[in-house]
């Protein structure tokens, strides 16, 4: 297989937009297509100051990559979980981040939830009924809220998140198949601020499948930390990603032209909120941030000290 470009031996195929490329054209190629994506839908412009969430994956250590190469003000933030799972797997992904942000002479900013609000994720999950055998449900609440606070406390314009295609059109896949509305109308490259308590949200990577972004960021010789968190085994997104993965292999492009005519619908009004469906977002009377739970928000009630579940 030769590069399209130069003819020179291609490092990739990809089969969907039928183009192979040599390292060096593919380390071009996907920094000018995150450009088109971020000018496309508009995510943010160069006047923007863009916090980029790093997990020390590979998606948001190329995004983050990716977007100081464009020139970008792009600053890092890294929530330490307490997630160990016997790999030290919240110590070697922040490791990864603060080696990242070193070789580039780049700020990343570290929030730990043991030290700033008493529990890891571990924790949290045991003790609160939210999290019963689920932490990804009480690690997904604390990262957005604390992403959401960071960006807004510090004057950041943007949030953005490493989700890759293989994400998006995973969630997607979720929301069609139970049909929820609220979800499939919010799902979208990027997300307004719908109120002054919140910051807008983008996602850079959402057209590009997985295995583009491991290329990428083994070719740009990224160290990230190859594990998946140990409390995904098992998880609903992990099967759907493989029900599309088999999708795909029958039919090259199968999963980008889903998202992609999702995208498009909804672009005809097909996921229209209907008039009635405005929700009230009031603040929380602990962290400020807008919430739809009452005086208090559901991060700030599940970190609450006092806060016990009957068992
Ligand atoms: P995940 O929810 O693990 O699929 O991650 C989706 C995106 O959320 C990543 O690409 C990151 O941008 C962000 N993210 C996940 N975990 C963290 C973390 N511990 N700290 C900061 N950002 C994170
Ligand atoms: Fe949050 Fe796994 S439980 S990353
Ligand atoms: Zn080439
Ligand atoms: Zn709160």
């Amino acid at each position: 297989m030769k590069c399209r470009k130069c003819g020179q031996k291609a490092v990739i195929n990809m089969r969907q937009h039928k183009l192979a490329l040599c390292k060096e054209h593919y380390l071009e190629w996907i920094p000018q297509q995150t450009q088109r994506f971020i000018e496309k839908y508009r995510m943010f412009t160069p006047e923007d100051r863009i916090l980029v969430a790093v997990s020390g994956g590979k998606d948001s250590l190329a995004l983050w990559d990716i977007l100081h190469r464009l020139g970008y003000q792009a600053d890092g933030l890294y929530i330490g979980l307490g997630i160990d799972g016997g790999i030290g797997y919240s110590a070697e992904s922040l490791r990864c981040c603060q080696n990242f942000a070193q070789q580039h002479g780049l700020k990343l900013r570290v929030v730990d939830l043991k030290s700033e609000f008493g529990h890891t994720i571990p924790e949290l999950a045991q003790k609160s009924a939210r999290g019963r055998g689920k932490p990804c449900s009480v690690c997904g609440l604390s990262k957005r809220n604390i992403m959401n606070r960071v960006a807004r406390e510090e004057g950041y314009t943007v949030l953005v998140t490493g989700h890759n295609l293989d994400d998006e059109a995973a969630v997607l896949f979720g929301n069609t198949l139970n049909w929820l509305g609220g979800y499939l109308r919010r799902q979208s490259p990027v997300l307004e601020a719908s109120h002054p308590g919140l910051v807008r949200k983008a996602k850079p990577l959402c057209r590009f499948y997985e295995r583009e972004m491991a290329a990428y960021a083994l070719l740009r010789g990224i160290e990230y930390i190859y594990d998946e968190c140990p409390h995904a085994v098992g998880a609903k997104t992990i099967y759907y990603k493989e029900v599309l993965n088999r999708l795909e292999a029958e039919r090259p492009g199968a999963k980008l032209r889903f998202y992609l005519s999702f995208l498009q619908a909804k672009e005809e009004g097909l996921f229209a909120p209907p008039e009635k469906e405005t929700q009230e977002l009031t603040s929380c009377v602990s962290c400020g941030q807008p919430t739809t739970a009452g005086e208090l928000c559901s991060f700030c009630r599940m970190v609450e000290k006092d806060y016990a579940v009957s068992r």
